[in-house]
Order: C-alpha cells, then structure tokens, then sequence
C-alpha cells in the first residue's frame, strides 16, 4: 500500500507562516466538509472504520498524532505533525488514529458530506467490501 501526503502552499516570512489547502489544486477533490477532531485525552483511540466511497485528507493544524492505515493486507503507521502536508485516506481503507498529543488539532477535509451510510464499521464487513 502507497502512503500518499499531498503538499499545501506555504508561504514563510518574518511576519509567520501561510498555508493553503484549496480544492482541486493540492488535493485531488471538491471540498465539501471539513472537520476537526480535538482534544483528545490519554489513549484515546478513534476511527475503526472505513468509507464505501468517501476520500480524505488528514493533517494536524497543532499537535500530532498517529494514524494506522490497512488495505486489507497490510497495515502502516504514519505519523501526522506537520500542518503542511496532508495524508490521503482513500476510500476502503480501514484507519485508526491514536497517541493524540494534547495539544492535537486534527483537520480532515472531505470530498463529500456527512453520511453514516458510507461507513464501515466493522473489521470483517471491511474484509468482504474488499472482496466485491
Ligand atoms: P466518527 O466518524 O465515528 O468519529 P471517529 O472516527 O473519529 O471516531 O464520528 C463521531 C460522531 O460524530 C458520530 O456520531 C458521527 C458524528 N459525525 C457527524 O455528525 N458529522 C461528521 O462530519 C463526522 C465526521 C462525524
């Protein structure tokens, strides 16, 4: 399995930092949702599940933490620390997120909204999903 980051814009100068994130010129898609995942205590341990169809970009705006990506026949860990690069969570990859510093200001952007229908919450319906 490929672990594919994409490289936002960034601009750096003695007054700060830039960065842009902007649909169909960093990441590959149409932003339709954004969301930020926080706060985040102790073991905390998120995720378990994969999308039928919805694809991802991940990155911590503070913070880092961990992510495990599995294809179904194998399994990698990225760690996710720099606001400049995004990690791609493709549709039909089961991903966990963990060791969430306390400070973690995780930020997903996605190419669709909200909708439970396209999860896949359980390890062997994954592994059948794989399979059609
Ligand atoms: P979930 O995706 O299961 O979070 P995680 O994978 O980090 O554990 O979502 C947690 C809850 O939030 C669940 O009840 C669905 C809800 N939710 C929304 O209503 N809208 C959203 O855009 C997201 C991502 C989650």
């Amino acid at each position: 399995m490929d672990i594919k980051f994409f490289d936002f814009k960034s601009f750096c100068g003695p007054l700060g930092n830039l960065t842009v994130v902007e649909s169909n010129q960093y990441i590959p898609f149409d932003i339709k949702r954004v969301y930020f995942i926080h706060g985040v205590r102790g073991e905390g341990r998120r995720g378990f599940h994969a999308h039928k169809n919805l694809v991802q970009v991940a990155f911590c705006v503070t913070g880092m933490c961990k992510f495990l990506l599995d294809d179904g026949k194998e399994k990698k860990t990225v760690i996710l620390d720099d606001m400049n690069k995004g990690l791609l969570i493709d549709k039909l990859i089961w991903h966990e997120m963990y060791d969430f510093s306390e400070d973690c200001v995780l930020t997903v952007i996605a190419d669709n909204h909200y909708n439970e229908s396209d999860y896949i919450r359980d390890y062997d319906e994954f592994l059948e999903e794989l399979e059609k």
